[in-house]
């Protein structure tokens, strides 16, 4: 194969077997933004050369429209221009039906015969998944070289986790499954387990021993985007929480794998997700946390409100389309947790995620105890606790905070940093979550995908702070002005262990 500059260095050596993907809520928000221009790239850049996309969604829509819809969202081509684009749009068609109608997955069969390999990519409302995965059993279409891709979210709560699995497993096999957390093809989230398991100097200090807290970040300046009926079923908990934070948390927690085979990864971080210790029963994001044991998980939740982002006024989350007047989901979660394990017993893990923050920014903070004996307490001189921050997004790199001698006479300290910074170091754009993804399903590698089991330890604790949160007060949900870092009681989580969040 000729050399291709733009391949990130991925060793894939041979081109993929022809073949479809087949798109269910083809007209939606993540098709035109993400996925279209995956697929686009991905071929752009060679990795793929020989598939068709087939659209399946309810508006009428005809290939033209669909071909028209994707072309506005398809960046440059690194090679061959115009003539490139229209070739891949000329692999994309169209198929108007609903998602419950049977004769649409007639009409499905047809354009499938010829057992090429299959990728079914759920995209829709998570409503629809079951009876589009039925009626693709019972059309015989889950047979053969077919893989099916779910969307998060991934059920409602840990029963409604369960009852998808239970319909996916009656029509596929669990090999055939790809259940999608876009999280884990970024690049830097990949680059933890090398950071950890890579080098032989972090994982020594990395255990109760030596860390005093972890602190993971997922802050973002958007609203919910034009997607106010989704949120509205959703709220950060299921949106982020369930899914990006815990697999975040899962990554920076697990035991080292005995190899990097998918299943031996995946034993690792389902053993962290059961280990979460089931919130205490203070754990209502209660109005004061005064009494709430600090060995007690606890969470709170908050809502934005009018406020101004990046110099623009917006409004708050009531006032966004779709959403209810008095709506009482929240756009922001904090929790304090705690892992019953050997390694992490007793070090508060305390994560948050919230939108129409101060800045965007993902990122996790493992802050490690100060040196046992307090040397330069006499030059009133204290050392700062080493902190070890790992970002995911923006300015992808790590950065190690340590104490340093300042010049002079006297053994003053003053905390300096050390600094990685991936385009510093690689200085090149890394492919997008997206690509990666579905790129590894087309190859059928679900390294980077969510087993069943997995999904379920993660909604056995959220499904726990849900109820929690639907038996709270509702004064217990706490405003917060858009543009700020969140509503302020969140420290209140952190305060009994002396320490603040990092600021946004
Ligand atoms: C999605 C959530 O999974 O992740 C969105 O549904 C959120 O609400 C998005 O905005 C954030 O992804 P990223 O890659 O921009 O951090």
């Amino acid at each position: 194969m000729e050399e291709n500059p733009l391949r990130f260095g991925l060793d894939l050596q041979d081109e993929p077997d022809p073949f479809t993907i087949v798109i269910f809520g083809a007209t939606g928000n993540l098709t035109r933004h993400r996925l279209i221009p995956a697929l686009w790239s991905l071929f752009s850049r060679k990795f793929i050369s020989d598939f068709r996309v087939i659209g399946f969604a309810r508006r009428p829509w005809t290939d033209e429209v669909f071909r028209n819809t994707a072309a506005e969202h398809l960046a440059p081509a690194p090679f061959g221009g115009d003539d490139r684009k229209a070739e891949f749009l000329s692999r994309l068609e169209y198929l108007a039906a609903s998602f419950d109608d049977p004769a649409g997955y007639d009409k499905l069969a047809e354009r499938l015969a010829g057992g090429q390999p299959v990728v079914f990519y759920l995209s829709t409302p998570p409503e629809s998944y079951p009876v589009i995965v039925k009626l693709l059993g019972d059309k015989g279409l889950a047979r053969g070289r077919r893989r099916i891709i779910v969307e998060k979210p991934f059920g409602r709560d840990l029963d409604s986790a369960r009852e998808l699995n239970a319909t996916l497993l009656g029509r596929f096999a669990e090999p055939q499954i790809y259940r999608i957390d876009h999280y884990l093809g970024k690049e830097t989230v990949q680059n933890l387990m090398v950071l950890r398991f890579g080098n032989s100097t972090f994982e020594p200090v990395w255990n109760s021993r030596y860390v005093h807290h972890v602190e993971i970040t997922m802050a973002e300046t958007v609203g919910v985007e034009g997607r106010g009926n989704y949120y509205e079923r959703a709220g950060a908990i299921r949106d982020i929480l369930q899914n990006h934070l815990l697999q975040l948390l899962s990554l920076v927690a697990m035991e080292p794998p005995s190899s990097l085979e998918p299943e031996a990864v995946r034993n690792e971080k389902v053993k962290v997700l059961k280990s979460i210790r089931a919130p205490g029963p203070a754990a209502s994001g209660v109005p004061s946390l005064d009494g709430v044991p600090s060995s007690d998980g606890v969470f709170l939740r908050g809502q934005y409100a009018s406020g101004t982002v990046g110099g623009e006024a917006v409004p708050g989350y009531c006032e966004e389309p779709g959403v209810a007047a008095d709506s009482p989901v929240e756009t922001y979660a904090a929790v304090r947790l705690f892992l019953d394990t050997w390694r992490w017993s007793g070090v508060p893990f305390f994560l948050r995620a919230g939108k129409r923050l101060a800045r965007r920014l993902t990122e996790i903070a493992v802050h490690f105890k100060r040196p046992p004996l307090d040397l330069f307490g006499v030059f009133r001189s204290r050392p700062q606790p080493n902190v070890l921050v790992w970002r995911i997004q923006p300015d992808e790199g790590m950065r190690f905070t340590f104490n340093s001698k300042i010049p002079g006479f006297l053994p003053r300290l003053t905390p300096v940093q050390m600094r990685f910074s991936y385009g510093g170091a690689f200085g090149e754009t890394s492919p997008d979550a997206y690509e990666r993804l579905l790129l590894d399903v087309i190859h059928g590698d679900p390294s980077l995908f969510t087993r069943n089991d997995e999904i379920e330890a993660s909604w056995s604790y959220t499904t726990r702070l849900l109820r929690a949160a639907e038996a709270s007060a509702p004064g217990t949900l706490r405003l917060y002005p858009a543009g700020t870092a969140g509503p302020a009681e969140a420290a209140l989580l952190l305060a009994p262990y002396g320490v603040t969040w990092r600021r946004l």
